[in-house]
């Protein structure tokens, strides 16, 4: 099957799968979403891929969330199913039997940070910057994806990430515990084909098992907590701090919250 923002390449046991829209930083639209959990779900009748790696064509891993998206006027009944999207893609790269790893330079920001956190490992370029901007647009972070920060990087450090949304390097990452290796930008597509090269050596059945096994101890909670968290994001998106938020980034003005 071939994808309109999605590149997906085999080559014997490792599969790459490059977001392809380098033009707006591979903003993620619906479009492309919905084609990243199309794939993820394909490599479950993939019976010859054991590796599946994640990576961003041009400069940029991803830009998060696509801000120039225009979507038609929708009732909130189906603006919450909308708004699902992005959970169920990042459900679908956690439900991948395959190990993942994310391949991550230049920017990772947002929805483009939360594609790394839900791969089994991660592996940035000398140039990386991830952040969590979502709050300072006056909305929450949503797609499942707090817990897999939290759990990657402990509560502290994920409280100053996702309610400062600060952005933090390569050297920060790495000591946080974020990335699992830094390397020069160069070396990026090596270094991952390497860490692939030795998962896909192993027998796929007892990882496949060993994955699902952890996984399963250290996201059990996820779906009781984190299943309201896009109906958090719609709430916040109704209150005049949002607005506020909006405003004072297009005025380029520090805003002012009140609570409201
Ligand atoms: N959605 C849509 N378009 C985006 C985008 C996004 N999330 N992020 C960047 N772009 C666009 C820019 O508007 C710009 O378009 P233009 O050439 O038509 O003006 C283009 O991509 C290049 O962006 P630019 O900022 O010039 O590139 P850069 O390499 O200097 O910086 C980023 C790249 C990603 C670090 C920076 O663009 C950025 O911080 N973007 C916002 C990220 C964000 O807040 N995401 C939302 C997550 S909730």
């Amino acid at each position: 099957m071939t994808y309109q923002h999605v590149l997906v390449e085999k080559q014997g046991h490792i599969a790459r799968v490059i977001l392809n829209r380098p033009e707006v930083m591979n903003a993620l639209n619906s479009e492309i979403m919905t084609e990243i959990e199309q794939v993820a779900n394909s490599f479950l009748s993939d019976e010859k891929t054991r590796v599946v790696i994640f990576e961003g064509a041009g400069k940029h891993f991803s830009a998060g969330a696509d801000l120039k998206q225009k979507g038609e006027p929708q009732s909130l009944l189906m603006r919450r199913r909308s708004a699902g999207l992005g959970a169920r893609m990042i459900k679908a790269i956690l439900a991948i039997n395959q190990v993942t790893i994310a391949a991550i330079q230049g920017a990772a920001l947002g929805g483009g940070a939360c594609i790394p956190t839900a791969c089994d490992f991660r592996i940035g370029s000398d140039d990386i910057t991830v952040g969590y901007p979502e709050v300072n647009l006056g909305i929450n972070l949503m797609w499942r994806s707090l817990p897999l920060c939290v759990r990657l990087i402990g509560p502290a450090r994920a409280k100053k990430m996702i309610m400062l949304g600060s952005r933090e390097n390569g050297t920060t990452l790495l000591q946080w515990g974020f990335l699992d290796e830094l390397v020069a930008r160069q070396d990026l597509s090596a270094a991952s084909m390497t860490m692939a090269q030795a998962y896909a050596q192993q027998p796929p059945i007892a990882v496949q098992m060993i994955k699902q096994s952890i996984n399963a101890v250290s996201n059990a909670l996820d779906d009781a907590l984190m299943h309201m968290d896009t109906d958090q994001n719609l709430l916040s998106q109704f209150s005049d701090d949002r607005r506020e938020a909006i405003d004072a980034y297009f005025d380029k003005r520090d805003p002012v919250y009140t609570g409201d």
